[in-house]
């Protein structure tokens, strides 16, 4: 299955892709019009890029880099991995959080970060057995992910 990275021309191809994550898992979703507009406002930045697996693609995952006072080097969150489901368990996923390893690491990004929800342990498992580590200090000391909404993710 080939991997590469996302060109601008592909913004509706990871519209898509997106849309239909959030879709799957009852998530609200701009819709791909939407996605696709605001894609190609971003991926020229550079600051979000995605790689997408196959050809049509059938995989996307989503990153965002930013700088961080306590690295040199800057840090990316994977803000979204999805396989489309009949192509799930055939090594997609891997692929792609294998190569983002590898680009990162020869681009100098010092960590990857991700946020599983608990009950996902499927995909808990996927990123621990691909090195990710939650950031709980002791089994009794649960790391959190708060957020706070100022505006509405959608419109
Ligand atoms: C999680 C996901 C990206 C993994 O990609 P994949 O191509 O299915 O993964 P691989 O074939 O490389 O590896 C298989 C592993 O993925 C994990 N996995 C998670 N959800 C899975 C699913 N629905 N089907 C198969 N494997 C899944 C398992 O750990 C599995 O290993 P196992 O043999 O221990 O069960 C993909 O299953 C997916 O898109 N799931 C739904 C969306 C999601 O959960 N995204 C991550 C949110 S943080």
């Amino acid at each position: 299955m080939s991997v590469r990275w996302a060109q601008v021309s592909d913004a509706p191809v990871v519209a898509r892709l997106l849309h239909d994550f959030n879709t799957e898992f009852d998530t609200p979703s701009p819709g791909p019009a939407v996605l696709t507009a605001r894609l190609e406002e971003l991926l020229p930045d550079g600051r979000t890029t995605a790689l997408l697996a196959g050809d049509p693609a059938v995989a996307v995952a989503l990153l965002t880099s930013r700088p961080n006072v306590w690295y040199d080097g800057p840090v990316l969150l994977l803000d979204e991995l999805y396989v489309v489901p009949e192509h799930r368990g055939r090594g997609i996923g891997t692929a792609l959080v294998e190569r983002l390893v590898h680009d990162a690491r020869a681009a100098g990004v010092a960590l990857v970060e991700v946020n599983v929800d608990e009950g996902d342990v499927d995909a808990r498992r996927f990123y621990e057995r691909h090195g990710f580590a939650s950031g709980d200090v002791a089994p009794d000391e649960r790391a959190f992910y708060y957020s706070r909404e100022l505006r509405p993710p959608l419109g």
